[in-house]
């Protein structure tokens, strides 16, 4: 008897949302503005009309002189670009509008695009900052109160969506890559493209993770890889360097202190700090807010991890050693 409610239910909702897909949805033109908005390359173009209008979107809000959030969202976003492959701007599109647009001239906006070195089909974008709030509002990614007040410290905003069938959800930066693609490129294409190449039944599985290493997922795996062959395997994390061996390469110290405030020792001027700063295309690492137990589980996490690595490379290397002998 439970089976058949279920099983009914199913039935209801896929007429109700069969139904929802056919209607026209009620968030059209007469509902999102059409802002005008200049891109990273000079172009004008308009909002509705140019770019969600029966499309397939990714919007986000960042500005170029944020250190905490929107370095974290670029660098994830440009590895849910990386596995849609060419997908990018031929049925999927990637909007980040500035909330800073004063400051965010499309130069700006092009030099910043390109220190993350984010692939075709995406597009950054400044306009009137009252109508990029107004903007803001109408996607539901505007806190009264925060994203007005003194501090910057907006809302992580990401939107995805399907303009035509109504359906918009919000989403995390911290969120799994191979998830969000897999919306992208699936789900909220009704499922009528075949999958993208790396689909997410393809992602590595996840073991339960230590609270360090789930940290690193999060926060840090946007930007830095750890070996070859670390979690999701996509091998495209290039934004910092890879963190394999880096607990024998920096005093503990050091390291706690720079994932706890990278910032303010580059302020500092510190001299790896500077250094570091320099040699990765100067894309400051972001402050994101840890505490002292954080930098704790994290070093915790690249320490083992290290060890793990380097003990397979050790057995691999003595196998390789041993067929040569034979
Ligand atoms: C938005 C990208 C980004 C994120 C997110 C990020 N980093 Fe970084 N990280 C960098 C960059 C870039 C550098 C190189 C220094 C610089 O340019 O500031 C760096 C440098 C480092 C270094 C120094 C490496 C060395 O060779 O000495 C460590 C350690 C580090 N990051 C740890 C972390 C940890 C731990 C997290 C997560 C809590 C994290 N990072 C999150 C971008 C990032």
């Amino acid at each position: 008897m439970r089976r058949l409610t279920v099983w009914l239910g199913t039935v209801v909702l896929c007429w109700a949302l069969q139904g929802l897909a056919q209607e026209a949805t009620p968030w059209g033109a007469g509902y999102f503005p059409n802002t005008a908005l200049t891109d990273q390359d000079g172009q004008e173009v308009h909002f509705f009309d140019d770019l969600i209008k029966d499309k397939v979107v990714v919007i986000n809000f960042i500005f170029t002189g944020c250190g905490d959030s929107c370095p974290l969202e670029t660098a994830r976003l440009r590895q849910v670009q990386q596995l849609l492959g060419d997908r990018v701007g031929r049925d999927v599109f990637f909007y980040s509008i500035s909330i800073d647009p004063l400051s965010d001239t499309p130069e700006v906006l092009k030099a910043y695009a390109a220190r993350f070195k984010v692939g075709p089909g995406w597009r950054f974008l400044t306009g009137d900052k009252d109508q990029i709030d107004e903007l803001r509002r109408r996607l539901g990614l505007f806190i009264e109160g925060v994203d007005n007040g003194r501090s910057r410290d907006h809302n992580l905003s990401l939107i995805v969506g399907n303009q035509a069938t109504g359906r918009w959800m919000k989403a995390s930066p911290f969120e799994n890559p191979w998830i969000l693609a897999d919306q992208l490129a699936n789900s909220l294409q009704n499922w009528k493209t075949p999958s993208s190449e790396q689909s997410y039944a393809l992602a590595p599985e996840i073991r339960p993770p230590s609270s360090g290493e789930e940290l690193f997922r999060t926060r840090c795996a946007a930007c830095h890889s750890l070996g070859p062959e670390d979690g999701q395997g996509t091998g495209m994390r290039s934004v910092g360097p890879d963190l394999l061996g880096v607990t024998q390469r920096r005093e503990r110290a050091w390291l706690s202190r720079w994932i706890r405030e990278p910032d303010r020792m580059l302020a500092e001027r510190e001299a790896v700090a500077v250094a570091l700063y320099e040699q990765y295309n100067r894309v400051a690492m972001p402050n994101l807010r840890l505490n002292h137990q954080d930098a704790d589980n994290l070093i915790e996490f690249l320490e083992q991890e290290s060890r793990r690595q380097g003990a397979q490379e050790q057995a691999r290397a003595g196998q390789a050693g041993g067929t040569a002998a034979q």
